[in-house]
């Protein structure tokens, strides 16, 4: 793991935010409830998304579990009694938790999920919307809310529907199992997976692979790819072009071409 000793605590250090290289990390940081997150942590999760996104010196956001034994085994079912009892009670945890996983919906930067042991419900949200899901051989996946009672959302549902398909989420929710890494590489829920001591190391270079590259271009792919998943009617095609010609037009592209044709490596900005 990284060097911890440069950390930014929120949600009384139950979140912490780090920078190296501009390489941004959040990680849940409750291992003895296995980084269950209760509402205070999903502000708090809110609050770090958002000091990473306003420093310009970040390119990616890794999101990580500490403890080694969990990603995010879900919301914290400790705090359901007195938040989340009925409906009324749940419409109001909902839209506290949703509005900080709004942040990370509409993510201007890359963002990876570093996958180790146990993600469960929320933990899946936080999972399936980053970008890229990198996981630890060990690891655990699934969403109990039938186990529960709970009602999983459109949201969340959204997402698992548009990785694995309608019939694999109807098997995940009806039964509330939770499958294995090879499985969850299998039907798409994870794009890599990596034997536990190189897990760090192997998320850290895909990071820093992305942090060297055109900013621009990246966030054209990012930009393009959210459209492309939208109905086509609700299809923002301007933004596209819009990132587009940004893109073409920028100090970056010329930096580019001609890094390239100097035979070295180039330095991008970001303009
Ligand atoms: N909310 C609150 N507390 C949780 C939690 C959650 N989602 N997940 C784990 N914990 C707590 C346990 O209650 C336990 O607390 P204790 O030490 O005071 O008894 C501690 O974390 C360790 O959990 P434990 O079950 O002993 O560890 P494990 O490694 O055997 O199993 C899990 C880990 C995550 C598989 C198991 O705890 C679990 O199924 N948790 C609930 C997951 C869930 O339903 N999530 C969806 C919520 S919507």
């Amino acid at each position: 793991m990284t060097d911890l000793s440069h950390e930014t605590p929120y949600a009384d250090g139950k979140i912490l935010t780090q920078i190296t290289d501009g390489v941004g990390v959040i990680t849940f940081n409750n291992p003895d409830k296995r980084n269950a997150m209760s509402l205070e942590m999903w502000e708090g999760f809110g609050e770090a998304l958002t000091s990473l996104r306003n420093n310009d010196t970040v390119r990616v956001v890794i999101m990580r579990g500490a403890g080694g034994k969990a990603f995010v085994s879900g919301a914290d079912i400790s705090q359901f009694e007195k938040t989340r009892h009925n409906a009324a009670a749940s419409e109001e945890y909902g839209k506290r938790s949703a509005a900080q996983r709004a942040l990370l919906a509409d993510y201007p930067k890359p963002t990876i999920a570093c996958i180790q042991g146990f993600c469960l419900g929320g933990g899946m949200q936080v999972a399936m919307l980053a970008d890229i899901r990198i996981a630890a051989r060990d690891s655990q996946f699934g969403i109990p809310a039938a186990k529960l009672g709970i009602a999983y959302g459109y949201d969340g549902l959204r997402h698992l529907v548009s990785l694995v398909g309608p019939s694999w989420a109807r098997l995940l929710m009806y039964t509330g199992m939770r499958i294995d890494s090879t499985e969850a590489l299998r039907i798409g829920l994870v794009e890599r997976v990596i034997p536990d001591d190189q897990l760090w190391g192997e998320t850290m270079a895909i990071a820093a692979t992305i942090s060297q590259n055109a900013p621009l271009a990246i966030k054209a792919a990012k930009i393009t790819i959210a459209e492309v998943l939208k109905d086509e009617s609700a299809r923002d095609m301007d933004a596209i072009k819009a990132i587009g010609t940004a893109c073409m037009d920028s100090a970056d592209f010329r930096e580019g071409r001609q890094a390239f044709m100097e035979k070295r490596k180039p330095q991008f900005s970001g303009k």
